[in-house]
C-alpha cells in the first residue's frame, strides 16, 4: 500500500500553513522590475556598516575578547549586553539614571534572543496549548498570527482606536468570554504598542495600564494570570513626537513580557531581539530556549554591547530618524497627491510604513483583482487582509493596504504612489 508522505509530519507539522510571507517574497522574485512597498526591511542605505566594522575590528583586535566573543555564550545572552539593556530601557521609561533598577527592569530579568520574533515564538510555546486563545489587535502583525496558527492557538481580535486598543471592546470580549467558560484558555493580550504594525498606531500609557486592570478584574475566572504582551519592536524608529513609557512602568503585579529588538533600529542582518520576563515565565523561557539553541550568537551580541556601551548605537538612532522622516513625508506627500480622497491614510511619527484605508467597496486582498492589477504594474503591498485574526465572531476586513517606506528609496516610493493612485482612481472612480 502506498504511504502518504504527509503522514509522518506532525499535528504542528501538519497544522503550519504557508507564511503570508512566503507569497510577499514569491510576488517580488516573479516581478524582477518590481517596486516593493510591502518589504518590511530596513533601508539599506542607512545600515552601519563602517560602524559593525570598527566594532568587529575592536572585538576582534585583542586575544581575550576576540575568543570570548567566538565562543558560545549564555543561554540568557552576555551578561554586559543584559546589563546596558536593563539600564537603557529604564532610563527610556523613567528618564532617571539609577545604580540599583526596580525589580520590573532588573538585569536578571533580561533574555536575549535570536531578533525578538524567537522570543515571540518561545512565549506562545511557553504559555499556550492548542487551543487556548490570544487576544490580539485587530489587525496586527502577521508573522504572529502565523505562530499562533502553526501552534493552534486561537486568534480573537480586539477593535483598536487612534490611540490604541479600544477598552470597551476589549472588555466586551472578555465578558464574553467569561459567560461562554473560554476564559480559562486564554492567556494573554498582545500589543505592538509603538507605531503598531501594520497601523502605525501608538498605544498611549493610559491605555495600557488601563488594558493591565482590566485582564486583572478577570483572572479569577481565568484561574491563573492573564498577561499583557508588550511588544515594542518599532519604539526607538520614532521620528516626530515623544516617547510614551512602556507599561513595565505601571505593572506592579508581574504581569507584563516585554520584548523588542536591536535588529530594527541598528541593523536587520545583527537579528539580536530582548526581553524583559517576570518568573515563573522568565525560567520557562529560558530552559526552552535551551533546547532551541542553548544562546543567542555571542559575537553579535558583544558588537551590540559595544555599540550601545559607545553610544554609536544612539548616534545611530539619530541618523534613522532624519532618514526615515524624510521618507515617510515623501510617501505621505505622493499620497495627498495621488490618492483619491475617499482612501485615508494617518500621517507616521515613527516605524515603517503607512496604512491605507480605502472605501469597503474596493477590494485589495491577495486575489483581488485590484492586487493583480498592482502587481501587473510593478507595485507591490501588503494586503490588509493578511493582518487580521482568522476570528469567527466578524468578517474579516479586505479593504486596506500597508505601505512601507522602509526598503524603497524616495524616487521609488514616489513612482510606486503614481501607480497605485492612478489604479485607485480608476477602481474608485
Ligand atoms: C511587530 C514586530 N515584532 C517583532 C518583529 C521581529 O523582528 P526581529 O526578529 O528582527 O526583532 C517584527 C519584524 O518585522 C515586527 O514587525
Amino acid at each position: 500500500m502506498p504511504t502518504n508522505p504527509s503522514s509522518a509530519l506532525s499535528a504542528l507539522g501538519r497544522r503550519t500553513t504557508e507564511p503570508a510571507i512566503s507569497w510577499l517574497m514569491k510576488m517580488a522574485l516573479e516581478h524582477p522590475k518590481l517596486i516593493s512597498l510591502a518589504a518590511g526591511f530596513t533601508d539599506n542605505a542607512t545600515l552601519p556598516v563602517a560602524e559593525t566594522l570598527d566594532l568587529a575590528r575592536e572585538v576582534l583586535e585583542h586575544a581575550r575578547s576576540g575568543q570570548s566573543a567566538l565562543q558560545y555564550g549564555a543561554t540568557a545572552g552576555d551578561p554586559t549586553l543584559r546589563e546596558l539593556t536593563a539600564k537603557r530601557l529604564h532610563r527610556i521609561d523613567t528618564g532617571k539614571t539609577l545604580r540599583t533598577l526596580p525589580p520590573t527592569h532588573a538585569p536578571e530579568r533580561v533574555l536575549i534572543s535570536h531578533g525578538s520574533q524567537q522570543l515571540l515564538y518561545i512565549l506562545i510555546e511557553a504559555l499556550c496549548d492548542p487551543g487556548d486563545i490570544v487576544l490580539v489587535e485587530d489587525p496586527t502583525y502577521f508573522v504572529f498570527l502565523g505562530i499562533l496558527q502553526s501552534r493552534g492557538v486561537q486568534a480573537r481580535g480586539i477593535r483598536m482606536t487612534d490611540d490604541g486598543i479600544d477598552l470597551d471592546h476589549l472588555e466586551t470580549v472578555l465578558g464574553e468570554l467569561k459567560r461562554s467558560g473560554d476564559l480559562p484558555r486564554v492567556k494573554l493580550l498582545y500589543l505592538v504598542s509603538y507605531f503598531q504594525n501594520p497601523t502605525g498606531i501608538t498605544t498611549s500609557l493610559a491605555r495600557k495600564r488601563a488594558a493591565l486592570k482590566l485582564l486583572r478584574q478577570h483572572e479569577r475566572a481565568a484561574r491563573h494570570p492573564l498577561y499583557l504582551l508588550e511588544d515594542a519592536a518599532y519604539r526607538e524608529l520614532r521620528f516626530a513626537g515623544d516617547d510614551v513609557p512602556s507599561a513595565l512602568t505601571c505593572d506592579a503585579e508581574d504581569r507584563v513580557l516585554y520584548t523588542s529588538t536591536y535588529s530594527k533600529p541598528f541593523a536587520t542582518g545583527i537579528r539580536v531581539g530582548f526581553g524583559l520576563l517576570p518568573e515563573p515565565v522568565l525560567s520557562t523561557v529560558r530552559r526552552i530556549k535551551g533546547n532551541h539553541d542553548f544562546g543567542t550568537a555571542n559575537f553579535l551580541q558583544q558588537l551590540l554591547a559595544r555599540a550601545i556601551a559607545s553610544g554609536a548605537y544612539d548616534r545611530h538612532l539619530k541618523t534613522l530618524s532624519e532618514r526615515y522622516a524624510r521618507k515617510s513625508g515623501a510617501m505621505m506627500h505622493a499620497i495627498q497627491r495621488h490618492f483619491p480622497g475617499n482612501v485615508l491614510c494617518r500621517t507616521p511619527r515613527g516605524g515603517l510604513s503607512v496604512w491605507a484605508r480605502a472605501p469597503r467597496s474596493l477590494r485589495t486582498g491577495m486575489h483581488s483583482a485590484f492586487c493583480k492589477s498592482a502587481l501587473e504594474h510593478d507595485v507591490l503591498y501588503v494586503p490588509g487582509e493578511l493582518c487580521y485574526a482568522d476570528d469567527p465572531t466578524r468578517r474579516k476586513p479586505n479593504h486596506e493596504m500597508r505601505l512601507s517606506f522602509g526598503s524603497a528609496g524616495e524616487a521609488d516610493i514616489r513612482k510606486g504612489l503614481e501607480r497605485l493612485g492612478a489604479l485607485l482612481q480608476e477602481a474608485l472612480g
